[in-house]
């Protein structure tokens, strides 16, 4: 048996006032969208801000649906949507906010596992690491790419992968 220990990093902020200006720009976007949120079911409002390569900044926040699992995270409107309107410009930074009762949670927002596939995919198709701003009162945590929170994840070389031992 082989044991393999797999790290990550996390840069731990205080404040968004620490944050270098680009990062702390983009969170205050994130912030800004979480309150036109379409949250009724769960009153969880989530705000996503993505940093594209060619400088334009596009937002999305959770819409959820009364048949729950139709709605949508934060993470994969705002992604989708920058990916929709500029499929040609790479994903450089995801900053994530998230509110209860109008108020910035106290424990830094994570992105759900579909998300993280989701942003997964963008790193892959772009072959550029994307930084990830995870807000919260307490804390303000930045990792450097969507790998750390999804080692050993499931992608297109998966696919491309022969296994003739298997092929019925
Ligand atoms: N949600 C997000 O939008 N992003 C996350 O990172 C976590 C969860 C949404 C989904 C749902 O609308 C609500 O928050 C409660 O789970």
């Amino acid at each position: 048996m082989k044991t393999t220990e797999i790290r990550i990093l996390v840069y731990e902020f205080q404040s968004i006032e620490e944050l270098p200006v680009n990062d702390r720009m983009l969170l205050h976007e994130a912030r800004k969208v979480t309150a036109m949120a379409y949250a009724p079911y769960s009153g969880f409002h989530v705000g996503a801000a993505v940093l594209l390569g060619n400088g334009k900044i596009l937002t999305g926040n959770n819409q959820e649906n009364s048949a729950y699992p139709s709605g949508l995270c934060a993470e994969r409107v705002a992604l989708f949507y920058a990916n929709a309107n500029y499929p040609d410009s790479v994903v450089k930074t995801i900053a994530i906010s998230a509110a209860k009762n109008g108020v910035l949670v106290n424990d830094p927002v994570k992105p759900c596992g579909s998300c993280r596939q989701a942003l997964a995919e963008a790193e892959l198709r772009f072959k550029s690491p994307i930084r990830i701003i995870l807000d919260g009162q307490d804390s303000i945590l930045v990792l450097d790419s969507v790998e750390s929170l999804l080692p050993l994840s499931f992608s297109k070389k998966d696919l491309a992968s022969p296994n003739p031992s298997k092929v019925e």
